[in-house]
């Protein structure tokens, strides 16, 4: 269950499971041969069925920062957009940027394709080890920054899969009332 928060009414926060999210993209914290993995990457491949994987093998990989879209297949989201997020290394070697780069593409490719509603997971923030309340904080400012610039998209849904990620969201989301 989404529950609409703070001063933009289409940011949304909600706790679950990104493969059912029924919207028109879901985000894939993917690696860079977008070829499958585990933590979010494999719960959306799984999910999606392999025909999602075909269609990822024509893509020929992604760069970090950068986001790809596939069909959703037998996921309830009609599409994938696939980015690759930056692993943590202290921060000095432009994570933070990288990070950034990764919603701002998302929402751009989402946009593009005449989407009106995306769900991101906490990107980086698993096995790639980026700090889960730094990565929140990058994550809301670079949707917010970009959002002026896609009119179309009416909703983007962080989804928690854990309560420390879904604790962070709403204090960062209910301080900007
Ligand atoms: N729905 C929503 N969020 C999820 C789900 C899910 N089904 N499964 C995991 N997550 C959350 C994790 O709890 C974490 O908060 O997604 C966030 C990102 O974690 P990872 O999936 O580990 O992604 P990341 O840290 O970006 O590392 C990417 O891991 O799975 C591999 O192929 C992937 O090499 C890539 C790397």
């Amino acid at each position: 269950m989404s529950t609409p928060a703070n001063r933009d009414q289409r940011l949304e926060l909600c706790r679950g499971d990104i493969t059912r999210c029924r919207v028109d993209a879901i985000v894939n914290a993917a690696n860079q041969t977008l070829l499958g993995g585990g933590g979010v990457d494999g719960a959306i491949h799984r999910a999606a069925g392999p025909e999602l994987l075909a269609e990822c093998r024509r893509l020929q990989g992604c760069r970090t920062g950068e986001a790809k879209i596939t069909r959703g297949y037998r996921l309830p989201a009609s599409y994938v957009i696939h980015t690759v997020g930056p692993v943590w290394h202290g921060g000095n070697q432009g994570e933070k940027e990288l990070l950034q780069a990764c919603y701002r593409h998302s929402l751009l490719l989402a946009a593009e394709h005449r989407l009106t509603s995306i769900a991101f997971p906490a990107i980086s923030t698993g096995v790639y080890r980026f700090p889960p309340s730094l990565a929140a904080e990058l994550a809301l400012e670079a949707v917010r920054d970009t959002l002026p610039r896609t009119p179309t998209i009416t909703r983007v849904i962080f989804v928690c899969f854990n309560a420390e990620t879904y604790r962070i969201y709403e204090r960062l989301l209910a301080d900007c009332r």
